[in-house]
């Protein structure tokens, strides 16, 4: 099933199948990756069954975690043991008792400066150009493995919400952002547009009926950030059947 552009969906019919698909895509891009590997997670509730999943015996079997590194895509300026941090939240599910400490690269918001977001993103900026290995992105060698993302019901993706200037941000890897657009109203520090596309595969999980009126306008093509998340490989968005648009669905 294809949108009118690059982007692949695939409807699943619940939220655990969802979860299922998930895990077996990162399963198989880590597999075909015999070197490092880096995945970079996402905030929110949506990845959470699958943060379960990769925690359970059958799955984390095969994971080879000393060479996987995991990253985040956006953080809040919340205390790292606050279930609304979202490595935080990576970090208790599976994280801490599965990866090597140093195989966690969290942005640094839960010591740093609210008032100076900007900061944490340069911080992080740093830390993902020295695991890169360079300080420009080479579309011959992805970034990440995987980037996970999910949408908000502004349509926003990460932490890019519609009408922020980081939206057209083309040069930094990462931006603070002073104002969100949604709950939690704190500061936030999101990878920027290029960052996130530079994987192999971008992969949007979108599940539950409050979802659907928010991807019946993504997928109609409304100008959202969530339409702006593109990645230089395979775009592909895992939708459960009570998200999924009319149009899409039976296809
Ligand atoms: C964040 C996120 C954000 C999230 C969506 C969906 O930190 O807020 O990374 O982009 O993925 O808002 O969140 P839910 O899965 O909770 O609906």
């Amino acid at each position: 099933m294809t949108a009118n552009d690059n982007r692949h969906v695939i409807a699943a019919a619940d939220p655990t199948a969802l979860a299922e698909a998930a895990a077996e895509r990162v399963l198989a891009r880590i597999a075909a990756n015999s070197g490092r590997v880096a995945i970079c997670l996402t905030g929110g509730s949506g990845p959470k069954q699958l943060y379960q999943l990769l925690a359970r015996e059958s799955y984390r079997n095969r994971i080879p975690w000393q060479r996987v590194h995991w990253f985040i895509g956006d953080e809040r300026f919340v205390p790292a043991s606050d279930p609304l941090n979202n490595m935080g939240l990576a970090r208790a599910i599976f994280l801490d008792r599965c990866a090597p400490a140093a195989n966690i690269h969290p942005i640094p918001t839960a010591t740093a400066d609210p008032a100076d977001p900007d900061r944490s993103a340069a911080l992080y900026e740093q830390e993902l150009k020295s695991f890169y290995g360079a300080d420009a992105l080479d579309d011959a060698h992805p970034l990440f493995d995987v980037v996970l993302m999910g949408v908000g019901p502004d349509g926003h993706t990460a932490s890019l919400f519609p009408g922020d200037a980081a939206l057209e941000e083309t040069t930094r890897w990462a931006v603070g952002v002073p104002r969100a657009n949604v709950e939690p109203f704190v500061p936030r520090v999101t990878l920027t547009l290029p960052t996130l596309a530079s994987c192999r595969e971008m992969l949007f999980e979108v599940a539950g009926a409050q979802k659907h009126a928010i991807l019946t306008r993504l997928f109609a093509g409304e100008n959202l950030p969530a339409n702006s998340a593109r990645s230089i490989g395979e775009t592909i968005w895992l939708v459960d059947s009570s998200a999924l648009p009319e149009n899409f669905r039976g296809q």
